[in-house]
């Protein structure tokens, strides 16, 4: 399978396909990568509540696996992560096992542009806008709920410059917008500065043992650094529930 490799850097806040290699050591100390997980929760427990427990749950670029083993783990839910770097999906294997839910999940390497052409009949869909690669958003969106089981979900996250009214960001998707909820703020900038400072070790670390690449890590955390400022000052976290009406 022909892996799409700047896709995952990008995604990951990169920009150079050299640190394509690097960043299972660089990400090595950090499990949840969106931010979002808790935002989740409370957006699917106030709506959905106990019956949760009987759905099928699929999350698309499911990184280390935090949010859907989060999920099984409070809900006992079934699902499937999908991901195309392979050792993010060895490392959600792994956490699955270590929190017992590995009976209730399965973790698949796979592009999500395959994803969507294959993966059907689920109740939820989680996706964090992780890629371009499905197009804008509305096209992104109108592939994605073709996962979805008739009247299943969406979680979707976004990031907006302020709250606005739902039923304008998705015009066009045919998707209906039940709820939404932004993200704790304190809480994401938490987790970027305990996230952020992982990095700036493990990188310092890859600089002494490649002084040679020492540009190419030390842009990589400023990257990050600077993405963590902008999400924090300029923008909110939005995680939306969509229903899909077919
Ligand atoms: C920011 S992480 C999100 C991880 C996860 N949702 C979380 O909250 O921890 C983005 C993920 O998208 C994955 N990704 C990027 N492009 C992809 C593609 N074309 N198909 C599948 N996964 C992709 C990356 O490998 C990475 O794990």
């Amino acid at each position: 399978m022909e892996v799409n490799k700047l896709s995952i850097v990008n995604s990951l806040s990169g920009s150079n396909d050299k640190i394509f290699d690097h960043l299972p050591y660089l990400l090595q100390d950090l499990w949840e990568l969106g931010g979002v997980t808790n935002c989740i929760i409370q957006l699917l427990d106030r709506n959905l509540g106990s019956i949760i427990t009987s759905l099928n749950i699929l999350e698309l670029c499911s990184g280390k696996g935090a949010v859907i083993i989060s999920l099984a783990s409070k809900y006992k839910c079934s699902g499937k992560g999908i991901d195309l770097f392979e050792p993010f999906i060895n490392n959600s294997i792994r956490e699955s096992a270590k929190n017992n839910v590995d009976h209730l999940l399965n973790f698949e390497i796979m592009d999500i542009k395959d994803a969507v052409n294959t993966l059907r009949n689920f109740d939820i869909v989680i996706y964090g806008g992780d890629t371009d690669v499905l197009g804008n958003e509305v096209d992104s969106l109108s592939k994605i709920s073709q996962c979805c089981s008739d009247k299943g979900y969406i979680v979707y996250d976004t990031v907006l410059k302020s709250i606005v009214d739902g039923d304008s960001v998705f015009n066009g998707t045919g998707l209906n917008v039940i709820d939404s909820s932004v993200c704790d703020k304190d809480e994401l900038v938490e987790l970027n500065k305990v996230n952020n400072s992982k990095i700036r070790r493990r990188a310092s670390e890859l600089i002494t043992k490649y002084p040679d690449k020492k540009e190419l890590f030390e842009n990589y955390v400023r990257a990050q650094e600077e993405e963590s400022t902008e999400l924090e000052n300029d923008f909110i976290l939005v995680s939306f529930l969509l229903q899909c009406d077919k």
